[in-house]
């Protein structure tokens, strides 16, 4: 964190407290964020976003927060992967405390929990527990961008995407390029009363297999009674530019090239452009091999095809391992907004 950003903390927080937005960085993506109290300025959020209001948000919180001022009926394991995960990009899905308002729970009975590990946000979020009289802070937030839309990893996505709200002052805290480049992993812990485990609602840099270790099972995956949870939309985290995958296969024997209309571009994203022959109608970018930075890079490489104007975007479908899970799964619902 920047010394000098001390001032626009407070300035951040208490605006906060007055009932209106801040955008904040986190190691993941951006966030929008408003008091998670305040049912008035976490309307404003979905306003904002242009998000129907029966999606819940995720409240952000300090390291030194009270969870059971949060949530109730805390299960172990929460405590477990807490111990491990926390902060970090790592959301639990608990059972809500009964002030906490249905504008962010979706009007569900459970409530996500997040405590992010940037400097930025930790210092947005210790400051603003301090102005509040309970000394506790949540800051309900979704991600930064308008709902369906890529996630914002710099500061300058969040004020291209919200030109008004930063026009009616809204702070946007800079926190450079976020680390990890995609949402946090979401694990709903809100069942184990009835006997269900943990379940994987979101993959995300923390692993199955990372949280497979931690409780000593593998969490499962998501049945038709796990809550509600938008950025597990078939469709979601899309460009605005037609998106599609297609396999090294298909690149390898040329199908490709036949599939350009003619005055067409497309931009091709492979993990080799540098190998590829010059094609009519195709640009070629490069994307890291290796998953993590894959991640980290994902976002504003959408972004920047997005403003290059192309007429679509093909990515070179990913290894199906668990190491690409996360990015696979962002990648398989960005296509899928494209049928
Ligand atoms: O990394 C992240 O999680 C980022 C940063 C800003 O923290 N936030 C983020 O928020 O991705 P959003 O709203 O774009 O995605 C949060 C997901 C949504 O799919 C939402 O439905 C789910 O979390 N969620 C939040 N509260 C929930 C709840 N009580 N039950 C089920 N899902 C919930
Ligand atoms: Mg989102």
């Amino acid at each position: 964190m920047r010394p000098d950003q001390q001032q626009e903390i407070l300035r951040a927080a208490t605006r906060l407290m007055h009932g209106g937005l801040v955008a904040f960085p986190t190691e993941t993506v951006y966030g929008l964020g408003a008091d998670a109290e305040n049912p008035q300025a976490v309307e404003k959020i979905y306003q904002a976003k242009g998000r129907p209001s029966n999606h819940p948000v995720i409240v952000h919180v300090a390291p030194e927060a009270d969870l059971s001022y949060w949530a109730t009926d805390i299960p172990d394991e929460a405590h477990q992967l807490i111990k491990v995960f926390w902060p970090g990009p790592l959301t639990l899905i608990l059972q809500r405390a009964s002030h906490i308002p249905d504008t962010v729970s979706g009007g569900q009975g459970s409530v996500g929990i997040r405590c992010p590990s940037h400097p930025v946000a930790q210092a947005l979020l210790r400051q603003f527990a301090r102005l509040k009289p309970s000394g506790q802070g949540g800051v309900a937030a979704p991600s930064a961008n308008k709902f369906g839309q890529v996630s914002p990893t710099l500061a300058e996505h969040v004020i291209s995407e919200f030109p008004e709200e930063v026009a009616k002052g809204m702070p946007v805290l800079e926190g450079g390029a976020a680390d990890i480049g995609i949402e946090s992993t979401i694990v709903d812990l809100s069942r184990i009363r009835q006997g269900v485990g943990a379940v994987l609602l979101r993959p995300g840099h923390i692993s199955a297999s990372q949280i497979a270790q931690v409780l000593g099972y593998a969490p499962q995956l998501p049945d038709s009674h796990a809550p509600r949870a938008s950025g597990t939309l078939k469709a979601h985290y899309a460009p605005r530019t037609p998106l599609i995958l297609v396999t090294a296969q298909e690149l390898a024997q040329g199908k490709l090239q036949n599939r350009v209309p003619a005055g067409q571009k497309w931009a091709v994203c492979v993990f080799d452009a540098g190998r590829q022959p010059e094609i009519e109608g195709i640009d070629w970018f490069s994307v890291s091999n290796e998953p993590v930075q894959y991640a980290h890079d994902l976002y504003a490489f959408l972004r920047r095809v997005d403003q290059l104007g192309y007429q679509r975007i093909c990515i070179q479908s990913l290894p199906e391992d668990q190491r690409w899970e996360a990015v696979n799964d962002r990648l398989q619902r960005a296509a899928a907004a494209f049928p």
